[in-house]
């Protein structure tokens, strides 16, 4: 098909838009509609008090007063950092596409945990970067195993990754989170093999249960981690403001590669004021509460009505990664469910080369308690019926949709 040719719609299933239907939302990671912060005294004063500001091209960095606050609020998660060190941006993808514009080039190695994040993969699919997978475990990616595969690479004379991309709390897809022992050997095998690290971390301050750990930045002291932070899944993902935290000459190559010039003033100082005024603060509180909620929600209706299932509950985030029964493909059983109004995105898809089957990824933020009920019932129902008749769900090709969504 040439590239110019319209991609058929296939309907758009965002949360909150025109879907006619009643499907149960667990697929993408969409935030919780009726949690989505009212901006609208914001808005309306940035708007009088700010137009000549927000209305005009932004500065190339992003405005220094969010600079600033960005820098207050990185530094007291224990990173040093000052304004030279931010760079903003249209979200905290944006951050990852800029560093394999400036850093690597079509063929070079480019490092991820197995699973990871599926639109971290068509981005640097999209790069021509080669993928090197890592599996993980309850403690995130096994960095021993990732040490083994980088000597054996120095070894053969094959060449050596530029970036690792990494997903350390709340891990998307899995949940896991990365040792604090696990960060810093991350931080001594860059420095020993040469790569750099892109710590991509929107989930961090949606903790439910546990402690913290600290940042991989904060093991750093040689400039090898860029921290990538977001308001997306913390406030509100279609305000578009991100940035990226780190070594001065990287985040002006990273400015300069930028193509829009500068990201919009509008939405910059609305975060801003949200921040100033602790909006932020407060709906992270609330968000944190209702999204645990939603998690034990879910884990109540599993044990329930997929008994035979298996999972662990992650301590924050987003998502919760599924095992499902030995027999059963997690391809069918995402078509059957979508069949029975629940949408859910099957594991393979988060796999870069050798996909591991009987996994989906299951997102408890956009639905209610109750949708979720009756989204895990559907998926049991839907589990039901692919085991009487297998013939009637096979998968094909992953939609667009599907490729391309959080
Ligand atoms: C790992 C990861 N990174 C980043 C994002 C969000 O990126 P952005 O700030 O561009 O909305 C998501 C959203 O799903 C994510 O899961």
């Amino acid at each position: 098909m040439s590239v110019l040719t319209a991609t058929p719609r296939i309907g758009d299933t965002r949360p909150g838009t025109t879907a006619p239907d009643d499907v149960v939302q667990m697929g993408g990671g969409y935030a919780f509609p009726d949690l989505l912060p009212d901006v609208s005294q914001i808005a309306r004063n940035v708007a009088s008090d700010f137009r000549t500001e927000a209305l005009q091209y932004g500065p190339l960095f992003g405005l220094p007063d969010l600079r600033d606050a960005i820098v207050e609020s990185v530094r007291a998660d224990g990173v040093a950092c000052g304004r030279d060190n931010i760079l903003v941006l249209n979200g905290a993808k944006q951050a990852l596409d800029l560093l394999l514009r400036v850093m690597v080039r079509p063929g070079d190695p480019v490092i991820v945990s197995h699973p990871t994040y599926l639109t971290a993969l068509s981005i640097i699919r999209s790069h021509g970067a080669e993928l090197i997978e890592v599996d993980l475990d309850h403690d995130g990616m096994k960095v021993d195993t990732l040490a083994q595969m980088l000597a054996a690479r120095r070894s053969r004379g094959d060449s050596m990754p530029k970036l690792l991309f990494e997903v350390p709390d709340f891990h998307n897809p899995t949940g896991v989170t990365l040792s604090a022992a696990r960060r810093q050997r991350l931080v001594e095998l860059a420095e020993e093999f040469g790569f750099f690290i892109l710590e991509d971390d929107p989930y961090r301050k949606l903790r439910f249960a546990g402690t913290g750990v600290p940042p991989i930045k904060s093991f750093d002291r040689s400039g090898r981690v860029i921290g990538a932070g977001t308001v997306s899944k913390i406030f509100a993902p279609g305000i578009r403001v991100g940035w990226a935290n780190g070594d001065p000459d990287i985040i002006g190559r990273m400015a300069a590669a930028k193509s829009e010039g500068g990201c919009c003033p509008f939405t910059q100082r609305i975060v801003l004021e949200a921040m100033r005024t602790g909006l932020i603060d407060h709906h992270i509180t609330e968000l944190s509460e209702v999204m645990a909620a939603h998690l034990r929600a879910m884990c109540a209706s599993i044990d329930r009505h997929l008994p035979d299932a298996r999972y662990n509950v992650p301590n924050g985030g987003y998502f919760l990664w599924l095992e499902l029964p030995a027999d059963v493909s997690a391809a069918q059983v995402t078509l059957a469910a979508s069949a029975s109004g629940a949408a859910i995105f099957s594991g393979d898809l988060f796999f870069g080369t050798v996909p591991a089957q009987g996994f989906v990824r299951l997102c408890f933020a956009t639905s209610t308690p109750e949708r979720i009920d009756l989204g895990i019932r559907r998926i049991a129902e839907a589990i039901h019926r692919l085991r009487e008749s297998p013939e009637k769900f096979v998968p094909g090709e992953a939609t667009p949709l599907q490729r391309h969504t959080d």
